[in-house]
Order: structure tokens, then sequence, then C-alpha cells
């Protein structure tokens, strides 16, 4: 069967920042792009993003960018990449001066220069002392950011397809991508956007957790595309819980919170956090703070009637500074929690909040497989690719600086890339749309399947409760048991609402198919990490000199890479050497 062909330069998945960072490149260099997007563009999961976009300005006091560098480099545990990391520090200054040129409401200093607020992990002097380097809009900084990108794309006249879910990508025999297959969720209509670049920008997939800080479209469909075409994720065992979710609900409370001054506090009303990281105290790195908090709550100094969170207090905080910088923050600890934080602290727990790992790229954005050949026509960006910059751990605001500088660098790849290719398309493989037609219409044939709702549900608890913030021996090697028998009935999961308006049911089936993969992928990849790093911790992981904190590096200062196919997996080596600057070198990290 045929399915109609539009044709692009460039067709980009995904319209939150780094989607349309790279449009903005493409589009204003006279690329006829196209963006495709599940939302509006606005409702992307950026928009979620609080607290502040990474840069070292030294509005306020001196910063410099080889310190944000070694920042970095520390919270990913010296699992990033460092020539990547060197790149994004480096530039940081660069994009969010331009951002603040294309319209973005940042805060202000008294003088009028960008407004900065201190983050976890943000220190000057390679770890000596916290620093504002944390660029706000309030505490809501992703939806002003997406606000500026968005209208700068209407400005340069990107095409946008609202309300498309793209379902496979197009790969040919030589390995070249040529565009994907989407479905317009409206009307059920299936069609190829054929292209000589494709960008995948389609965020995380927070989802697969129970409790998640991620919006429901976080679904991993660029990582279900990338896997189902044959090419590996890297590092999907790293995710990272976000110290702050509100317990209960798992909205994201901004560690901008703690920036401002903020203070975590067990039952006793103790700040627990000087016995954990005496140095940082509460902005000390997101993994450290999340096991701090888990601990506490473990060992029985938790709060409310079932000692189950602990709480975030800002009630010595003058009223007008929380109305000023943190309006967010109050109206959803109002909505969420029942509680107005200018007179009672905030209940919180860590949440799942971020994917470290993702689609193999380099800092150009081209997709890299395992023995360093690029996949051609095929680019990634922002949190569904691995750069890698976060390694096993991010640094808060760090995302939003990703989803800049790599959107950019991407768009600006692709452009030099298609500078060098044939003008005219190249011709799309024969049956291109079979194995993407034949997933529609199992799920139109399926008969006494299982439900999606409650497959999914199962997925997402079993991920929750085998793979969280301490990870264990037994419980990993249980969840790779469950997770594969979940993969069966994912398989053969039935719609039972076939009504082609809005196809709500057929687009959650094929979120599903996504899911799985992802998280199939994370469970296998941290059953097998026999160490723990950044966010990655076993219980089984001895803590000696030798490994300080469970880090093995002579075994596993490697990257993880995870095929779909047999889930074979294979690891490559970090890049240790930076662009221009001498290595970070390995260090045991504490805070
Ligand atoms: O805490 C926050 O505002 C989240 C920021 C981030 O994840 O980078």
């Amino acid at each position: 069967m045929s399915i109609p062909v539009r044709k692009y330069d460039a067709v980009i998945v995904g319209a939150g920042g780094a989607g349309l960072r790279a449009a903005i490149q493409l589009s204003e260099a006279g690329l006829k792009t196209a963006v495709l997007s599940k939302v509006f563009p606005t409702r992307s999961h950026t928009v979620a993003a609080q607290g502040g976009v990474s840069a070292s300005l030294g509005n306020s006091e001196e910063d410099h960018w080889h310190w944000h560098m070694y920042d970095t480099v520390k919270g990913s545990d010296w699992l990033g990449d460092q020539d990547a990391i060197e790149f994004m520090c480096r530039k940081a200054p660069e994009v969010v001066v331009e951002l603040e040129h294309f319209g973005m409401p940042f805060d202000r200093t008294d003088e009028g220069k960008i407004y900065q607020r201190p983050f976890g992990g943000h220190m000057s002097n390679f770890g000596e002392k916290p620093v504002r380097r944390a660029c706000a809009a309030a505490d809501r900084t992703g939806h002003a950011m997406l606000h500026a990108l968005y209208q700068r794309n209407v400005r340069a006249q990107t095409q946008f397809f609202v309300e498309w879910m793209a379902l496979d990508l197009i790969r040919d025999e030589e390995g070249q991508v040529l565009g994907v297959i989407a479905l317009e969720m409206e009307t059920g209509e299936v069609v190829a956007f054929h292209a000589k670049a494709t960008i995948f920008a389609t965020g995380g997939a927070g989802r697969i957790f129970y409790s998640s800080t991620n919006a429901f479209i976080n679904t991993g469909d660029g990582l279900g595309m990338a896997a189902r075409a044959g090419i590996p994720l890297e590092d999907m065992e790293f995710w990272q819980f976000h110290p702050t979710g509100v317990a209960g609900a798992g909205v994201l409370i901004t560690e901008g919170v703690r920036g401002e001054g903020g203070i975590l506090r067990n039952d006793k009303g103790e700040r627990f956090m000087e016995r954990y990281a005496p140095n940082a105290k509460d902005l000390a790195s997101r993994d450290v703070v999340s096991r701090a908090m888990v601990t506490e709550i473990n060992e029985g100094r938790g709060c409310g009637p079932n000692k189950d969170f602990v709480t975030l207090d800002i009630t010595h905080l003058p009223p007008e500074t929380i109305m000023k910088r943190l309006p967010g923050i109050r109206e959803i600890s109002i909505q969420f929690a029942g509680i107005d934080p200018i007179k009672a602290p905030i209940p919180v727990v860590p949440t799942c909040h971020y994917q470290m790992g993702g689609i193999p790229t380099n800092y150009k954005g081209q997709v890299v497989l395992e023995d360093g050949a690029t996949v051609a026509g095929f680019y990634a960006a922002g949190e569904c690719a691995c750069a890698s910059v976060h390694g096993a751990n991010r640094l808060g605001t760090n995302s939003l600086l990703d989803l800049l500088v790599f959107g950019k660098s991407s768009g600006d790849t692709v452009i030099e890339d298609l500078a060098s290719m044939p003008k005219a398309h190249k011709e799309l493989p024969a049956g291109f749309a079979d194995r993407t037609l034949a997933r529609l219409g199992r799920l139109e044939s399926q008969k006494d399947g299982a439900d999606v709702h409650e497959t999914r549900l199962a997925m997402q608890r079993t991920m929750q409760n085998h793979c969280g913030v301490f990870r264990f021996k037994d419980k990993l090697e249980e969840g790779v048991r469950k997770i594969l028998d979940i993969e069966k009935q994912a398989a053969q999961t039935q719609i039972k609402d076939k009504s082609k308006v809005w196809n709500t049911a057929r687009v959650e089936a094929l979120e599903f198919d996504n899911l799985i993969e992802v998280a199939k992928a994370t469970m296998i990849c941290a059953e097998a990490r026999k160490e723990s790093r950044g966010a990655h911790v076993r219980d089984d992981a001895p803590d000696t000199p030798e490994f300080p904190n469970g880090r093995d590096d002579k075994e596993w200062l490697k990257h993880s890479l995870w095929y779909r196919d047999g889930n074979k997996l294979s690891y490559k080596p970090v890049t240790l050497k930076p662009l221009s600057v001498e290595t970070i070198a390995l260090k045991t990290r504490s805070y």
C-alpha cells in the first residue's frame, strides 16, 4: 500500500527547546523545514523547566566556562564526554545572550543584567564554593524560552505540523535516513516526510516510571523509532530523580527554591543535608540530595502520618522574594499540596525527572554508531540524544543549555552536510512503510490482547519498584524478567476504542510501543552495570578506598550501548580528552 509523500530539505521531530532552536538555524538559512509535534509547540515539555539555564556570564560574581566544565564533568561522575562538555560550557554565554536577543524576558539585576541564581553543583574555582550561574526568568524559565524560540520560528517561516506523531524512521539498505513516517492525530492519515536530513528532538521518556515530573507526552518516541531502526541507545541505566517533586503528585518544585535559600528538613526539623554534603549542603548535586532524602525516610525520619516525605522550607524567606522569584512554586504548592509555602513547608519526595542516556551523538548533533561512523542524514539533540554531556548525572539547568547548544549545532551541521549532498532527494526504498502499516494494522485486528493502559501501568510500577533511586541486585534481576514478560504482552495489546476521532487510543498504544523499548533498555543496562556511578547506585557495589562510593573506574568507565535486536549489550570508551584544555582528572566525588 502506498502513502502520500511530502518532500522537505529537513524534518525535525519535536518542537521543544531543541527542535525549535534547530529549526531557527535551518529556516533562517533558507532550508525548507518541517517540524512535527504531538502538541502545540509552546506546550512541549520544555515549558515545565523552572529554575534557569546555566551560563558562566558572571553577572553577580566571578565565573568562568572552565569552572562550569569542571562542575559538569564532576556532576557526571566522569562518565560525560569531555569534548562535548567543553563545547557546551564554552558556548553557553553565546547561546544565552542570543536567546536574550530573540526576546527572552530574563529577570534582571539592579544593573539591568540577566539575573542569575545558585543551583545544585554550580561552584566557582573548581569546586570551591557555590556560584550564581543559573540565568532565570522567575521560576518559569522554560516557559519563557519556548515562547521566545517559537516566535523566532514564526518570523523565520518554519512550517509546523501540530498534533502529528512520528511513527518510524525511513532508513535505506545503506543505512541512510531519509525521513519519517508520521500519523496526523486528528484524522489518522499516515504520511511520509521525505527529507535529506532528519533531526530528532523528541525529549525524554520519564513516563516509563510511575512517579515522574515529566509530561504525559514524554514517551520516548525518538528512542523507540531509533531502536526499531537498528540504532543502539546509550547509557540508558542513568535516570535522574529530582529531589523535590510534590509528595503524592510528582509535580516539579524547582531546585531554584534551594538556590533562593530553601532548606530541606526531616521530621525533627533538622537540616539533614549538612550531614551528607557539609560544603554544598542543600545545593549538592541532585543524585546526592535524592539519596540523602531517601535515606532519611528509610531510617524513620520522614514526615507526615506515614513518614514518607521530607519538607522543603522557605518560611524564613521574605514573602516578597517568594512572590517575585518563585511565584509559580507558590501556585503549585497551593494547588497540589494544599499549603502556602509562605506559611508552611512543602512536602517533597525524589521523583523521576530526566534521562541522561539516549540516541548516541557527537557534539555536532550527528548520530554516531559503535564503530564511530555517523548515520547519514540522521541527527539528534536535547534529552533524546546522548552527546554525552550529562554522563551519569546531570547538573540542574544544564538541560536547557543542552537543548540550546546542541539544537543550534545540529542545525549548523545539517546546513554544512547538505551543502555537499546532491540537490535531489535520494529515492525512497521499496516498501518503506510496510512495517509501520503492519504495526497499525495489528492494532486494528488484535483481539483478546492485553489492555494498553493496564500493561503500561504494570511497566511503570515495575520500573519504579525495581530501578529507583537505590538499586538492588535481586530486584534488578527480577525487574529484567518482569519487563521482558510485559514486553510480550505489549506486542499483543488491543485497543477497544477504534474511533478515528483524534485517534486517542491508537496514539496511546503507539506511544507504549516506544515506552517499552526504553524500559527494556533501562532495566537491562542497569542490571548489567555492577558498579555505582552518579544516579545509578547499587546496594551490592563495594564502597571501599579502591572503589570510593562504589565507583569502579577500571571496569566501568565506559558507555553502555543497548541494541533492540536480541537485547544485546556493548560498551564504548568515554572521551576523556577535551577539545582544547587538559583532561579533568578522575577524582572521588564529594560536595
Ligand atoms: O529544578 C529545576 O528547576 C529543574 C531544572 C533542570 O532540571 O534543569
